[in-house]
């Protein structure tokens, strides 16, 4: 498996994403503090461009006990919403929240001394 490595941390500001060419595949790569997460922009819906997405907290309906909706409210679950028809994923789990069986391919990503490493697969 082939290691390539795509910028430093720094370069990616807490809580944004970029999207790099890596010989035959597209890698968005997601920073949360110091982690990162990586999956291919590739959209198993359809083959959008999914890491291009925007990226929000999931919208959560507030049920009171006598199941009435009290509205809406932002949760702590990041999602991308893929930019061609709107599929929405866990960024955490790269899973669909309504079918966790649909979920972006991730791949393996390291950060040593600072210097992001992806692993491409063969
Ligand atoms: S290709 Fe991503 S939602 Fe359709």
């Amino acid at each position: 498996m082939d290691e390539i490595a795509v910028g430093r941390l720094t370069d990616i500001a807490d809580g944004d994403y970029r999207v790099f060419a890596l010989d035959k595949i597209e890698v968005g790569i997601f920073r949360t503090g110091t982690k990162v997460l990586a999956y291919e922009n590739v959209c198993p819906h359809a083959g959008g461009p999914v890491c291009q997405g925007k990226i929000f907290n999931q919208v959560e309906e507030i049920i009171t006990p006598d199941k009435k909706s009290a509205g809406l409210r932002f949760g702590k679950q990041r999602h991308i919403v893929c930019p061609w028809h709107g599929y929405e994923y866990d960024l955490a789990t790269g899973c669909h929240p309504g079918d966790p069986s649909v979920r972006l391919t991730p791949v393996k990503v390291t950060v040593r001394d600072g210097q992001i490493y992806v692993s491409l697969p063969e």
